[in-house]
C-alpha cells in the first residue's frame, strides 16, 4: 500500500483455504485489515490485524450472511470445497452459496465484492465456449498439469485419489519423453487419457464455476469483479507481476496441430494472483468484469498449498 492509500477493512471468505491464506497475507503485508469468514478462521493463526469470524456460509441464513459482512469496505470469496477432499467437488452447494452471498452482499450494501471463481468460465478465443465446456479442455489441463512436479506435488496434497492418478500419469510421460517407456507407462498414459476424456473428476465442480458467471454478467446492481484464476494455477514463486485479460482465456505461442489448447495453457502462482488482487481491490478497474490474471511459472520450485499468519 503506498503512503496515499487508506487501509481497508478486507473480509476474506476461506482465509485459511489455498488462496484465501495467500490473500490474507498479502492484505495483511500491505497494511489492511483482514476479518476471516470461514467455519474455522482461527486456522489461519494469530496476527493484529487479522479478526476470525466463525460463519458457516452454507448453513447461514441470507440476513446471517448480511449482517457478518455489514462492517465490511470490501468482501472477497474465495470460498472453496477443496480442503474436504476430492469427493467434495459437486456442482452443488457451490452454486447455491455464490446466489446467497450476492443476496447478502446487497443486503449489508457492501462497496465491492471481489468473486473468484475457476477458470472454466474463460471463454476459448475465437469461440463462444468456456473452457469447461470446450471438447479437447480436461485433457489439454491434465497434460500440462502433469509436467510441472509442483503442481502435481500441490494435487497430491489437496486432493489426493486425483493426485495419485496424475503421479502416475506424470511417471509415465518423463519415461516416454526420455524415451525409457515400458508397455506399462504407455498403457498408463492410454487409460489415464481416455478416462480424462470420458469424465475428468473435478469436471462437475468446474462447471458449476462456470455457471456462477452467469449471476454476474450485465448485473451492475451491485459492485463486482469476478476473477477466474487461469488454468495453471498452483502454488509458487512470487514474480509480482502478471497480465490481465478479460473474459477470454489467455494461451501462449502459436496453435501447432489439431487442438487449439494442447500446451498453449497459462497459469499464476496462488501469491501472485493474490498481488493482483490486493492491486484491484486499491485501486479498481476492473469492477464489473470478468477477468484473469496469468504469470510467468517458469520457476518449478514446490511452495505450500497454505500459508498462515506465522508467514507475514
Ligand atoms: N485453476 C482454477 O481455476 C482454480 C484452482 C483452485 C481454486 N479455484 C477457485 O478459487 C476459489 C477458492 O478456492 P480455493 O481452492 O482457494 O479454496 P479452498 O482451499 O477450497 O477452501 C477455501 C475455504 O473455504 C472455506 N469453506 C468451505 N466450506 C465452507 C462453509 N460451509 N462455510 C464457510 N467457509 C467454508 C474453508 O474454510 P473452513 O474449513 O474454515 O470453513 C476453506 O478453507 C474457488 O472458487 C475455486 O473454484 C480455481
Amino acid at each position: 500500500m503506498s503512503a496515499s492509500m487508506k487501509s481497508q477493512l478486507v473480509g476474506v471468505i476461506g482465509p485459511a483455504g489455498f488462496g484465501g491464506s495467500y490473500l490474507s497475507v498479502e492484505l495483511i503485508r500491505r497494511g489492511h485489515k483482514v476479518v476471516g469468514i470461514s467455519r474455522n478462521p482461527q486456522s489461519f493463526g494469530t496476527h493484529q490485524s487479522y479478526t476470525p469470524r466463525s460463519v458457516d456460509i452454507e448453513a447461514a441464513s441470507i440476513d446471517d450472511l448480511a449482517t457478518s459482512f455489514r462492517d465490511l469496505e470490501v468482501l472477497v470469496s474465495e470460498y472453496g470445497p477443496h480442503t474436504q477432499g476430492a469427493d467434495a467437488l459437486k456442482y452443488m452447494p457451490y452454486v447455491e452459496v455464490v446466489r446467497k452471498l450476492i443476496l447478502a452482499v446487497k443486503l449489508a450494501k457492501v462497496e465491492y465484492f471481489v468473486f473468484v471463481g475457476g477458470a472454466g468460465s474463460l471463454v476459448v478465443p475465437g469461440t463462444h465456449e468456456s473452457l469447461a465446456d470446450y471438447p479437447s479442455f480436461f485433457s489439454a489441463y491434465r497434460r500440462q498439469m502433469a509436467m510441472s512436479e509442483a503442481h502435481v506435488q500441490y494435487m497430491e496434497e489437496r486432493l489426493g485419489p486425483i493426485g495419485a492418478p496424475l503421479r502416475s500419469y506424470r511417471n509415465a510421460r518423463l519415461a516416454q519423453n526420455s524415451g525409457t517407456s515400458t508397455a506399462e507407462d504407455i498403457k498408463t498414459i492410454q487409460m489415464y487419457e481416455d478416462s480424462i476424456r470420458k469424465n475428468d473428476r473435478a469436471s462437475e465442480y468446474i462447471k458449476a464455476g462456470r455457471a456462477t458467471l452467469l449471476f454476474f454478467e450485465g448485473n451492475t446492481s451491485f459492485p463486482w469483479t469476478f476473477v477466474s484464476p487461469s488454468p495453471l494455477y498452483r502454488p509458487g514463486r512470487r514474480t509480482g507481476s502478471y497480465q490481465v485479460t478479460v473474459d477470454y482465456v489467455p494461451l501462449k505461442g502459436e496453435q501447432q496441430g489439431e487442438d487449439a489448447l494442447d500446451g498453449r495453457l497459462t497459469g499464476i502462482s496462488a501469491v501472485d494472483l493474490a498481488v493482483a488482487i490486493v492491486n484491484e481491490i486499491e485501486k479498481p478497474r476492473l469492477m464489473h468484469k470478468h477477468w484473469t490474471a496469468s504469470a510467468d511459472l517458469s520457476d518449478d520450485t514446490s511452495y505450500p498449498s497454505y500459508v498462515t499468519a506465522k508467514d507475514i
